[in-house]
C-alpha cells in the first residue's frame, strides 16, 4: 500500500461548507473527545526537546492541533486513510507546518511510515478510533443511517469494497457473521434474510432502504430497545467495509512496539469491541510473562507496558451535555517501561 508525505499545508482555512450546512470551519465542527485527559496521559512523554509524537487518527486535527500548541517541542506525525480528513487538518495545522508531517496510510502502516521518515521511535501514539464528525456529517459517505445516502462506508474511497457491495455479494453465512459478530445483532438471521430475498429482486445501493428492511423485518420487542434498529447493522457494516478490528488487531502491538522507554500511549475506543481488543493489548503488555513457579522473575519475562488508567475512564457528564459523539468513549492509557519482551 502506498503513503504520501504532505506538509501541513500553508493554505487558508476553511474553504469548505459541509453538505448538512454545518460550520465549515473544522475546530467549530468538532470537538476532540477527552481532550484534557488524553494530554495529560500524553504530557510526561512530551515535554524534551526532540520528542515524537504519532497521532493514528487525525481526522479533522483536534487533537492534533492541541498537542502541537501544548507541547512546542514537540513533533507530529499524523496518520489518515481518509483524503479528505488529510486536506481539512492540513489546513487547520498549517500554523505548525514545521513541526507536523501528514500521511496518508492506514494506522497498521505505522512501521513502514516511521521507517521511511527515519523515526526509530516515538515518544507518544494517540488513537481516536472510530468515524470523524466530518464522515458523518457528509450524508454521500453514507455512514449516518439518518439519512438516505448511497450505502459507501469506506474511510478511503479510493479502494475497497463498498457497503452495497458486502450487502449485495456476500453469502448469507457470511452476512450472519458480520452482523453477529461487529453488530452484536441479535436478529442477524432474520435481517440476513430479508437482505438476501430483496437483493434478488434488486440489488441495495441506497441506505433508507436498509433501514426500512431492518425496520420490517425485526419483532416488535427487539426495536422497543436499543435505539435506532439500523445502528447495529450500520455499525456491523462499517467495521466489515474498513477491516477495522483486523487491522486495529495489528496496529496497537506495533505502536507500543515503535515507544520509545518512557513514551506512552492513549486510546481512544467507541464501542465493546474496539475497547476490549485494546485492554486485551495493554493488559497482555503489562504482566510479567514468566513460567509459573520462578523465584524471581528474569528481566526478560518482566513487564514492558505500565497501564496508566484503571480500567477504562469515560468522559464526564458535562463534556457529554456538550458533545453527545463523546458518549460512549472509552480511554485506555499504557507506558513503555522496559525494552526487552518475550522471545
Ligand atoms: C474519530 S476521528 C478522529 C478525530 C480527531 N481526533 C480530531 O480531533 O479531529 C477518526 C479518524 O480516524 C480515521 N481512521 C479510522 N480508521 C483508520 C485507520 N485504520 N487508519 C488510518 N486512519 C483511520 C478516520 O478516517 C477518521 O478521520
Amino acid at each position: 500500500m502506498t503513503t504520501e508525505e504532505q506538509p501541513a499545508r500553508d493554505e487558508p482555512t476553511g474553504a469548505e461548507t459541509p453538505a448538512d450546512g454545518g460550520p465549515a470551519d473544522p475546530a467549530e465542527r468538532h470537538r476532540p473527545v477527552m481532550l484534557r485527559r488524553c494530554l495529560d496521559l500524553l504530557a510526561p512523554a512530551l515535554a524534551e526537546p526532540g520528542a515524537t509524537v504519532v497521532d493514528c487518527t487525525l481526522g479533522l486535527g483536534g487533537h492534533s492541533e492541541a498537542l502541537l500548541s501544548t507541547f512546542p517541542a514537540a513533533r507530529l506525525v499524523g496518520l489518515d486513510r481518509d483524503r479528505e480528513a488529510l486536506r481539512l487538518a492540513g489546513e487547520r495545522l498549517a500554523p505548525y507546518a514545521g513541526r507536523a508531517t501528514l500521511v496518508h496510510a492506514v494506522y497498521d502502516e505505522l512501521p513502514q511510515v516511521l521507517d521511511r521518515l527515519g523515526v526509530p521511535r516515538v515518544q507518544g501514539v494517540l488513537f481516536d478510533l472510530g468515524v470523524s464528525s466530518m464522515q458523518l456529517d457528509e450524508a454521500e459517505r453514507g455512514f449516518a443511517y439518518a439519512q438516505d445516502a448511497p450505502l459507501d462506508m469506506r474511510m478511503d474511497q479510493t479502494r475497497g469494497p463498498s457497503a452495497a457491495d458486502v450487502l449485495n455479494t456476500y453469502p448469507p453465512g457470511e452476512l450472519v457473521r458480520v452482523l453477529r459478530a461487529y453488530g452484536e445483532e441479535k436478529q442477524a438471521r432474520r435481517i440476513v434474510e430479508a437482505v438476501v430475498r430483496e437483493r434478488e429482486r434488486e440489488p441495495f445501493s441506497h441506505s433508507a432502504r436498509l433501514v426500512e428492511l431492518i425496520r420490517d423485518a425485526l419483532p416488535q420487542a427487539a426495536k422497543r430497545t436499543g435505539g435506532n434498529p439500523a445502528k447495529r447493522t450500520f455499525q456491523a457494516l462499517r467495521i466489515e467495509v474498513n477491516g477495522e478490528l483486523d487491522v486495529l488487531e495489528r496496529a496497537v502491538p506495533s505502536a507500543v512496539d515503535a515507544l520509545a522507554v518512557g513514551g506512552r500511549i492513549a486510546v481512544l475506543s467507541y464501542h465493546s469491541l474496539e475497547d476490549r481488543l485494546v485492554k486485551r493489548v495493554l493488559s497482555a503488555g503489562a504482566r510479567n510473562t514468566a513460567p509459573p513457579g520462578l523465584p524471581v522473575v528474569p528481566e526478560q519475562y518482566q513487564p514492558r507496558l505500565k497501564l496508566l488508567t484503571r480500567g477504562a475512564e469515560v468522559p464526564t457528564e458535562d463534556e457529554i451535555a456538550e458533545n453527545r459523539r463523546a458518549a460512549p468513549a472509552r480511554l485506555r492509557g499504557a507506558e513503555r517501561i522496559r525494552e526487552a519482551h518475550t522471545p
